[in-house]
């Protein structure tokens, strides 16, 4: 008979087997020093008293003394007269190595790593504010889990700003809180996979191939085909999207990832033309517009037509990742679906995180942080282009009107992977095109450099050391 003792918490499970023929005190010795080893049992935690443990096994009390004492004599445990018997400090297991090839990245000059805000500036006083007024003020009952489409309060402000900063067509009853784009993805196909679409159209280059992307590989997951259809200085090929028959495309209109493009007004009206005529949808990735240099922003195409269009927002670029929260505008009849997908999918995003994003919103603290951060970015703009016209001024930037990063034009003779690993030979992180293709193709060496969360110090340092790299 196995008797199971979990008493020093949840995770610790010891068991004695008196059908094995092994005696029980080299068993009892044994579970603890793996738990030991194992770190099941913690550094100076307490184990229970010989009489508490030896009634939670049904074994005699000297056995269990016995067992402490041997423990002890090995250095597992220590103990004072007075005090519980504690795991030994000595007994830490040895720290794992990192398998070879996982050693820590070494630190870089300057990583031009696109897709990444300026993360040192999230605006941490104001979400400790805006925390703290939440749960100061959050109604009772609002601490239930609420609406699967997530709180009316955040619903209603993301309503507003919607409409006021990207011209969208929104009404909070038809908007679903998720985490972020990437699920806002994935419960848009769920529901699209139901309606019988069996083919969706990527930008290419846009999120890449299925072996680079999780984007593609979430289509796939639901059980629908990814067609690539290329981009060029217009946006997407409308054109090559109508013969490819796909019936739902993942569209980024305002500024394409990652070539910088804006979507063309005779493009955007031939886009939601074609989505009526073959009972199609869009899937909008809404995720930098906040950040336009330029000019205005350029509003949603979920505003030409909300029937079609879904607009996934998210805060990602605006605040940080960690913060995981964005927004799906839905077509009415698609509300609910998408509803039941985010509640199968995790009962409804973190309802504090919805109402404290709600108040920095509503109090005009996050405007402020936009405000703030467009001025940080442009002048981080500034400095790459100056930085590249003073340092290779044979490179072309493009991409540039909107967000964060930029595509760098390398001469033709140029080999992309290769200036890639001679620049991270040089502590610099650049990144190639390539791997945000979707079908692999002979194209012109261009490199994607994200400049949001790299200082202005490190651009001029960081171009000027692969300045021959490029030239
Ligand atoms: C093209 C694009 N869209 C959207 C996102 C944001 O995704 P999420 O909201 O899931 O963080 C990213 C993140 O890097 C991105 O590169």
């Amino acid at each position: 008979m196995t008797v199971q003792w979990s008493g020093l918490g949840p995770e610790l499970l010891l068991q004695l087997d008196r059908g094995l023929g092994q005696p029980l005190r080299s068993q009892l010795e044994a579970g603890l020093r793996d738990a030991i080893r194992g770190g099941r049992l913690q550094v100076g935690e307490r184990l229970p008293s010989s009489r508490e443990l030896a009634r939670e096994l049904g074994t005699s009390r000297g056995l269990v003394q016995e067992c402490y004492s041997q423990l002890l004599a090995e250095g597992y445990l220590t103990s004072h007269a007075g005090s519980a018997t504690r795991v030994a400090a000595t007994a830490r297991p040895a720290p794992a190595k990192p398998p070879p090839g996982q050693a820590p990245p070494p630190r870089l000059v300057a990583d031009f790593r696109s897709g990444v805000p300026d993360l040192a500036s999230f605006p941490r006083g104001d979400w400790a504010w805006a925390t703290r007024e939440v749960c100061r003020s959050v109604p009772t009952p609002d601490l239930d889990y609420g609406d699967p489409r997530g709180s009316m309060v955040l619903r209603q402000v993301v309503a507003g700003y919607v409409r006021r900063v990207r011209a969208a067509a929104a009404d909070p009853d038809r908007i679903v809180i998720c985490t972020g784009f990437a699920q806002g993805l994935n419960l848009v196909l769920r529901v699209l996979a139901e309606l019988g679409v069996r083919r969706a159209a990527l930008e290419d280059p846009g999120y890449g191939s299925e072996a680079t992307s999780e984007s593609v590989q979430t289509v796939l997951a639901m059980g629908i085909d990814v067609v690539h259809v290329p981009v060029d200085e217009l946006g997407l090929d409308v054109a090559a999207l109508e013969a490819s028959s796909a019936r739902a495309v993942v569209v980024m209109p305002a500024h394409q990832s990652p070539t910088g493009v804006v979507l063309a007004a005779k493009r955007r009206h031939a886009l939601v033309d074609w989505a009526a005529r073959n009972d199609g949808y869009v899937i909008e990735d809404d995720y930098d517009s906040e950040f336009r240099y330029d000019r205005e922003p350029v509003g949603v195409l979920q505003g030409l037509a909300p029937d079609r269009v879904f607009a996934i927002g998210t805060v990602s670029k605006s605040l940080a990742p960690a913060v995981r929260l964005g927004w799906v505008l839905v077509p009415p009849p698609l509300v609910d679906a998408v509803a039941t997908a985010k509640r199968v999918s995790d009962r409804g995003s973190s309802g504090l995180d919805q109402l404290t994003v709600a108040t920095l919103l509503e109090s005009g603290r996050y405007d402020r942080h936009l405000r703030h951060m467009r001025s940080l970015y442009a002048r981080r703009r500034r400095v790459l282009i100056d930085s590249l016209a003073r340092h290779a001024p044979g490179v072309k930037l493009t991409g540039l009107a909107a967000g964060f990063h930029a595509v760098a034009h390398l001469p033709y003779s140029a080999d992309e992977q290769a200036v890639v690993t001679a620049a991270r030979e040089r502590s610099v992180g650049l990144y190639g095109m390539a791997p945000h293709r979707g079908t692999p193709v002979a194209a012109p060496p261009q490199l994607v450099l994200g400049f949001g969360n790299v200082g202005e110090r490190a651009i001029e340092s960081g171009i000027a050391t692969v300045a021959d790299l490029l030239s």
